[in-house]
């Protein structure tokens, strides 16, 4: 009742139910306590040749009931919302009810969280209550890109559950991953290339991928303008986010022509940031699982 629109409105109700309650009041010991002559005054009517209507007072104990649920009533009104907008002297509400209980759940929640939070991962790993939280966690907040068991998709999400890391795949990595979000910088290289150099080089990378290299001017090419950032083996370096070149695992695919449409047009992979739709429990539930 405290959001009642004005305070008319508040002492409308509270009005009402006053006047109401001393009415009651009025009519009860009317009834009870009208003195006896007035009874006695006038002729009792009798219907029918003996149905006699009878108006003697009511039974007393009628009285005592009537008067404890009024003494009742105004207790009530005391103690709880009723009165307008008085919110009575419990304090009680619907709402504050909601929160108290909703402060007991964070209250008995919130150092289950933190000890997640700071449990070591092989602690979370050989939990499997923890386990089957975490792969919920995971089916809902990233299996729509890196697919319902982690292994990608598309060939445009990761992989999750090989062992090769383009933002490297210590815990530390895995979480900063979760946390800040990726965004990687492939750039396109078909104007400064052109297409021909952009062949060499892709069956350079494409070489490198099973284990031999095998064109220099590819070779060449490569050391120019790639290895800045995947490194003068093809290696990778994971604070750029460029990928190893030299495994025979691909973001994008590998055969020539995904490699040459890498290559052409630039890759540029976004991973959200998570540090604002997840807590800290979350976020250390999900790198114990994806870390290994
Ligand atoms: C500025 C740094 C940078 C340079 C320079 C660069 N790359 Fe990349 N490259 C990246 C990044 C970062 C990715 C990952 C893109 C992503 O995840 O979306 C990538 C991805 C690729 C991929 C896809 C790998 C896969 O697994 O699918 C290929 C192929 C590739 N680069 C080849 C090259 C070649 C060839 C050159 C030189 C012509 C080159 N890159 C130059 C940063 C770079
Ligand atoms: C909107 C799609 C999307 C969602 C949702 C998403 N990711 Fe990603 N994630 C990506 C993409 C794209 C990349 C690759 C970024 C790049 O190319 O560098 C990536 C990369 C990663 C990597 C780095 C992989 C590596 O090899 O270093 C990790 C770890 C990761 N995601 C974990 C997660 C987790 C955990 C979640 C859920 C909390 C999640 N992702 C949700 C799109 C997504």
């Amino acid at each position: 009742m405290a959001d009642l629109p004005t305070g008319f409105w508040s002492g409308w109700v509270l009005v009402m139910t006053l006047v109401s309650l001393a009415g009651l009041a009025w009519l009860v010991l009317s009834v009870h306590f009208t003195p006896d002559d007035e009874h006695t005054g006038t002729a009792e009517p009798v219907w029918d040749t003996d149905l006699r209507e009878g108006n003697s007072a009511p039974p007393f104990w009628w009285f005592w009931m009537l008067l404890a649920a009024m003494v009742f009533s105004l207790v009530y009104l005391m103690l709880y919302p009723g009165l307008g907008s008085f919110s009575g002297l419990l304090n009680w509400s619907q709402g504050s009810r909601i929160m108290e209980s909703y402060g007991a759940f964070e209250e008995n929640f919130d150092a289950r969280r933190a000890a997640i939070a700071t449990a070591s991962l092989t602690e979370i790993q050989n939990d499997p209550q923890l386990v089957a939280t975490a792969e919920r966690i995971f089916k809902r907040e990233c299996a729509a890109c890196h697919g319902p068991d982690g292994r990608g998709q598309a060939a445009l999400f990761p992989n999750l559950k090989d062992i090769d890391w383009q933002w490297g795949g210590s815990p530390e990595l895995i979480e900063q991953t979760i946390r800040q979000g990726r965004s990687a910088m492939m750039p396109a290289w078909e104007q400064v290339l052109g297409y021909e150099d952009i062949e060499f080089v892709a069956d350079y990378v494409i070489a490198l991928g099973a284990g031999a290299a095998n064109n220099s001017r590819g070779q060449a090419v490569f050391a120019q303008y790639c290895a800045a950032c995947h490194g003068a083996q093809g290696s990778g370096n994971p604070l750029l986010g460029a990928p190893n070149l030299t495994d025979n695992s691909w973001l994008y695919g590998g055969s020539r022509r995904a490699v040459i449409a890498s290559i052409t047009a630039g890759r540029n992979g976004i991973m959200p940031a998570f540090s604002n739709r997840l807590d800290a429990a979350q976020i250390r539930l999900l790198v114990a699982l994806l870390a290994r």
